[in-house]
């Protein structure tokens, strides 16, 4: 299968949405890993941010940082936040479902999001969520791989294409936090760092997007003036 007819979410990364035959396939769950600093969440605001001033609804959920936080620092990064794009914090999330919210993260979220798209949002295109680590550590029972599935299963019933952030282990040894996450998603791009000599190169790994031919190939990953760019062969 080429792949040619699926609907595809462009990232708006030079270079990388040519080794996606044009992008992320429409509802795809997709795994955004990497050790701390490879910037995952930049990259992840960065596709919400660009798909949003294209007019399509995004949510990012940030789990990590304070919202004025991601937007202070986004917007020192030259990215400013669409009218349709909603960034929301624990704080905000806390605020808008009171203490039941405490008992089950991951049921929360996905009611939350499926509120949104009855309420007002119906085409809600892209959703993110910042880190999928610390949303299982705000979980009050670890979850189980039952209640992965679930969510899992549930996010994709949205049908919008989902990012899901994930904290690499430095031993780099796995994806997600509890390698099942790393079977169960469609999609999973590994963001990495590493040091040749005093300089820093980054680089960004398609590891497996379905209905997608691709590489496994790393390729070298610059932030500059506000815009990603895969650095590929054929001169992107
Ligand atoms: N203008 C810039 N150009 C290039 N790199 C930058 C710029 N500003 C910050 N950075 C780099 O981005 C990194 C932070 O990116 P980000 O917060 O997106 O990473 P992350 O993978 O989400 O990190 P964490 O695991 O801590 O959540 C910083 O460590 C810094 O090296
Ligand atoms: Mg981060």
């Amino acid at each position: 299968m080429s792949g040619k007819d699926i609907v595809r979410v462009p990232t708006f990364v030079e270079g990388f949405d040519r080794l996606l035959c044009g992008g992320i396939p429409v509802g795809s769950n997709v795994l955004v890993t990497g050790v701390p600093g490879s910037m995952k969440s930049t990259f992840c605001y960065y596709i919400l941010s660009k798909n949003a001033a294209h007019g399509k609804r995004s949510v990012f959920i940030t789990l990590e940082q304070k919202r004025d936080k991601i937007l202070l620092q986004a917007e020192s990064m030259g990215m400013n936040k669409p009218e349709n794009l909603v960034v929301g914090d624990i704080a905000s999330f806390r605020e808008q479902m009171g203490n039941g919210v405490e008992e089950d993260w991951l049921t929360f979220i996905t009611l939350f999001l499926e509120k949104k798209k009855e309420e007002k949002w119906s085409d809600l295109s892209l959703v993110c969520i910042d880190s999928l680590n610390a949303l299982y550590s705000l979980q009050r029972h670890e979850p189980t791989r039952n209640d992965l599935f679930a969510f899992f299963s549930e996010l994709q019933k949205l049908g919008s294409t989902n990012l899901l952030v994930s904290e690499m282990p430095l031993t780099r040894d796995r994806y997600g936090q509890y390698g099942v996450e790393d079977f169960i998603v469609d999609g999973i791009f590994h963001l990495d760092i590493n040091m040749i000599g005093n300089a820093v190169e980054r680089t960004i790994q398609i590891v497996k997007m379905r209905a997608t031919p691709h590489t496994l190939e790393r390729y070298p990953f610059v932030f500059e003036d506000g815009m990603f760019h895969v650095l590929t062969l054929e001169g992107g």
